[in-house]
């Protein structure tokens, strides 16, 4: 069996993973050894399975015993770590959901119901590091996996509504402050029938401009309002975020040499862990509505195409309905003003699961077969 050590699998994407490792009961294929920053010595998690106590996530020593490595520990962890590792002559499988190394040249970024061929181009060519995507970069590929792999896509943008857990669990939690600390200072209007919007719209104003709106995670409010900016600011104008939604999917395809234009704006928004974007998507052709669905829907097992219709749109197409669950959908599909070769779409995910946990967990079963 392969000794699999897993560092940060505490925190929120950890935990996202854990449990779907459980659930799929990937822990029965392999020696599991957890790591810690905190609690050296400390017993394991609870897996139905015996696990040796806490190692040292920062000893080479112990982590080099390792087959493969799973890490949701961050990216400062990985570039202290990671380089240390290799420089001591590691040469097992680096599995991590931090962004680092997902540029680097000696680095496939994971996402198999899309890039499978490129995976196992890398582990035949020994590459050694397997990367995840960025969260609307890996959701976004799989609710259009079959357009790209048709070869339909000349270029596309990708205007996104952003989850608060993007940002991190604090910020998760910020929301849900923000939205209460909103209806705290109204609640009394809100309570009287007869007072006016108006002065209920005046009193969410000031509070959400004032002091007592909490704010400390988001520096600014979500919960009312949106964040028109994610991630750095980088000298193209863009932000990082909307950087990354050209290389990111061109180098997960396989084709940064031939780069199709991506681009777009990235907005947080009040949702809770579940990534939406709307597409404008030039067509290399007109290609018919029935085919397009048709080829969406068969890419992988996950995506949904859903009608587009208001009443299904409504129901089927939002974070409430897809959180916590892998499927992502993907609708309001029509042919856009612009001509039949443009059309416009919109998707969902949530933004932990194919986002972030669940291509690491894919990539571990990979190795293993
Ligand atoms: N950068 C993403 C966000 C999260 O801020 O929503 C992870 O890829």
């Amino acid at each position: 069996m392969k000794r699999v050590g897993l560092v940060g699998w505490r925190g929120m994407v950890g935990s996202v993973l854990m449990g779907r490792m459980q659930a799929e009961k990937d822990f029965d294929l392999i020696e599991p050894v957890f790591f810690t920053t905190s609690n050296v010595g400390g017993k394991g998690p609870a897996i139905g399975k015996d696990v040796p106590p806490l190692k040292d996530a920062k000893s080479i020593n112990e982590l080099k015993a390792m087959d493969v490595i799973i890490t949701c520990q961050g990216g400062e962890y990985t570039s202290e770590i990671f380089p240390k590792l290799r420089a001591a002559g590691w040469k097992g499988y680096w599995i991590d959901a931090a962004s680092s190394l997902r540029m680097d040249k000696d680095a496939i970024i994971i996402l198999d119901p899309v890039n499978l061929d490129v995976i196992k181009a890398g582990l035949k060519n020994d590459v050694l590091n397997y990367i995840g995507g960025n969260c609307t970069v890996s959701l976004m590929l799989m609710a259009l996996g079959g357009l790209f792999k048709a070869g339909l896509i000349e270029w596309m943008t990708s205007m996104t509504y952003q989850a608060a857990s993007g940002a991190g669990a604090n910020n998760m939690r910020e929301l849900v402050k923000q939205m209460g600390s909103i209806h705290a200072a109204v609640k009394d209007k809100l309570d009287d029938p007869a007072s006016a919007i108006l002065d209920i719209d005046r009193a969410v104003a000031d509070h959400i401009r004032g002091d007592k709106y909490p704010k400390e995670f988001f520096g600014v409010p979500l919960a009312g309002s949106i964040i028109p900016y994610i991630d750095k600011q980088l000298d193209s104008g863009q932000s990082k975020e909307e950087w990354k939604g050209q290389a990111e999917t061109n180098k997960i395809l396989g084709r940064s040499g031939q780069p199709i234009p991506i681009d777009g704006i990235c907005v947080r928004v009040g949702a809770m862990r579940c990534h939406s974007q709307a597409f404008t998507i030039k067509l290399k052709r007109d290609v018919p509505m029935d085919e397009i669905n048709a080829m969406l829907a068969a890419h992988n097992a996950w995506v949904k195409v859903v009608p587009n219709d208001r009443d299904k749109s409504m129901r089927e197409l939002t974070p409430a309905a897809v959180t916590g669950t892998l499927t992502v959908p993907v609708g309001r599909l029509r042919k856009l003003n612009m001509g039949m070769d443009y059309l416009g779409a919109f998707t969902v995910g949530d933004q932990l699961l194919w986002g972030a946990a669940e291509p690491l967990r894919r990539m571990l079963r990979i190795l293993l077969e």
